[in-house]
């Protein structure tokens, strides 16, 4: 691939904008050695006015979302992608969430812009849990334990019962929650299905990786080490 077209497809702007950079000297090799348009795609060595280049596709990243932000373009009001580059937007192939968090929900959030990878993590067969922190507005029965393992909760609308979710009760009103699919605001209709409700919900951790010491509104490229561990479901 040219160079010119590698650039475009990281989003630093049109063909055509991209062709103005090189001619401008604003794309150089590591040595300051000025680059043009159709020279061979050498990524790591290539530096825009002065810095390098954004990971290339193939790109898997995590992103410790806040509160108030969705996860689609298509949305008015801010984004997920507002807390990225602004040149991510543009990539091609298209950067995409890993399923979904709502507005309101914080936490761990994959995206990437390779499609096998994505079906990989949403695939019911890479049984890969998601663990949810939940925050209800009224104590617990003491019957949600054995309801959500039990694999017969029925959610508002819906033909099939959920899978076994387990349960883990921290307090009177805070819960910790291990799922094995991604229904459409699952958690908060779990709760809803049992006459209580959500307050606040943050996700720590998806399979075996977990936010650590991310900063909420901060992201960072996973790495081969980060993707073993996500698929890790041993210490999950
Ligand atoms: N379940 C929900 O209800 N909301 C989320 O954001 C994720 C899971």
């Amino acid at each position: 691939m040219k160079l010119v077209k590698h650039l475009a497809n990281l989003g630093y702007g049109s063909r055509k904008e991209v062709a103005w950079m090189f001619r401008e000297g604003r794309v150089t090799d590591a040595a300051g050695e000025v680059l043009y348009a159709d020279d061979p795609l050498d990524h790591g060595n290539v530096r825009v006015d002065g810095e390098p280049l954004d990971p290339p596709s193939g790109l898997v990243l995590m992103l410790h979302k806040p509160a108030g932000h969705t996860c689609s373009t298509k949305d008015k009001g801010r984004t997920v992608y507002d807390l990225l580059p602004p040149r991510f937007i543009q990539r091609d192939p298209v950067l995409s969430t890993v399923g979904r968090l709502d507005r309101d929900t914080t936490g761990l959030l994959l995206m990437t812009d390779d499609g096998m990878l994505l079906h990989r993590i949403v695939s019911p067969k890479s049984k890969l849990p998601k663990f949810y922190e939940a925050t209800l507005a009224n104590d617990l029965r003491g019957d949600e334990v054995a309801l959500f393992a039990s694999g017969t909760l029925m959610l508002e609308a819906e033909t099939t019962p959920l899978l076994p979710a387990e349960l883990e009760v921290l307090g009177p009103r805070h819960v910790r929650l291990a799922l094995h699919e991604g229904r459409y605001h699952q958690v908060r209709r779990m709760f809803a299905a049992i006459g209580n409700h959500v307050e606040a919900l943050h996700r720590p951790q998806v399979g075996g990786l977990a936010l650590d010491d991310l900063a909420e509104g901060q992201w960072r490229a996973l790495d081969a080490a980060d993707l073993a561990r996500l698929f890790n479901t041993e210490t999950a």
